[in-house]
């Protein structure tokens, strides 16, 4: 009996690295995104591919990323606070609504006074892990192309689910080039960032209202 699970268990552990072509269609399957969605909560950005040679240089400058997903009381909006640590030793953070419908996401993010949108997807990846495909729209909603960004509870990957990501992000036509994420993570600034603060340390002004 022992020796037969011994061998049903290394059959199925054949599978995983056997040179079978890749399915896709087992491989990339998108989440639909409803209250039980394993996507809330905190996520360190580990890893992210584009489609387009000109997203790199945009993605080139984050040197570590952190989000955090949650629900809110309207079942069509979900919050994503969002916290960019820039090679220029920035921290950029801020909150957008991102408004659901079904598998997409859609959200502007106003990112030091500039309006940038995205469209979002997300699909089944491994325990602990949030994988999503962003798309970059144009003011007139033509998109500029494609990230696959692939985020940890700890922002850390085991090889074998480095790999897996490897070959979503071939599935869906992405370039086979990568950018990793560092874990020098911006601090949380959320008691004072409404809705975008720069960590630098510039005494606060009195503010005066703007002119109406
Ligand atoms: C982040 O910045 C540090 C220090 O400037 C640098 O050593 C590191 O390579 C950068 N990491 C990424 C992912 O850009
Ligand atoms: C998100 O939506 C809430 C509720 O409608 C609103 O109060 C808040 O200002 C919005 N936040 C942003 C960053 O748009």
């Amino acid at each position: 009996m022992a020796a037969q699970l011994v061998a049903a268990l290394l059959a199925l552990a054949s599978l995983g690295v056997s040179s079978e072509p890749t399915d896709c269609k087992e491989l990339v399957k998108p989440l639909v995104l409803d209250s039980h969605s394993p996507i809330y909560g905190k996520w360190v950005y580990h890893v992210g591919t584009w489609d387009e040679p000109g997203l790199k240089t945009d993605l080139s400058t984050v040197n570590s990323s952190w989000v955090e997903l949650s629900s809110s009381s309207d079942s069509g909006v979900m919050t994503i606070y969002w916290a960019d640590r820039l090679n220029d030793d920035k921290c950029l953070q801020g909150l957008a609504n991102a408004t659901i419908s079904g598998m997409t996401s859609h959200t502007n993010f106003n990112i030091n006074g500039h309006s940038s949108y995205h469209d979002g997807k997300y699909y089944e990846t491994c325990a602990d892990c949030l994988l999503s495909e962003d798309y970059t729209l144009l003011p007139d909603g033509k998109t500029k192309g494609r990230y696959f960004f692939l985020f940890t509870r700890t922002g850390t990957l085991d090889a074998s689910e480095l790999e897996t990501f490897k070959q979503q992000a071939k599935c869906l036509n992405f370039l086979p080039e990568y950018h990793f994420g560092g874990t020098d993570l911006c601090a949380d600034d959320r008691e004072t960032a409404s809705p975008v603060v720069e960590n630098t340390e510039k005494e606060p002004t009195e503010a005066e209202p703007p002119a109406k």
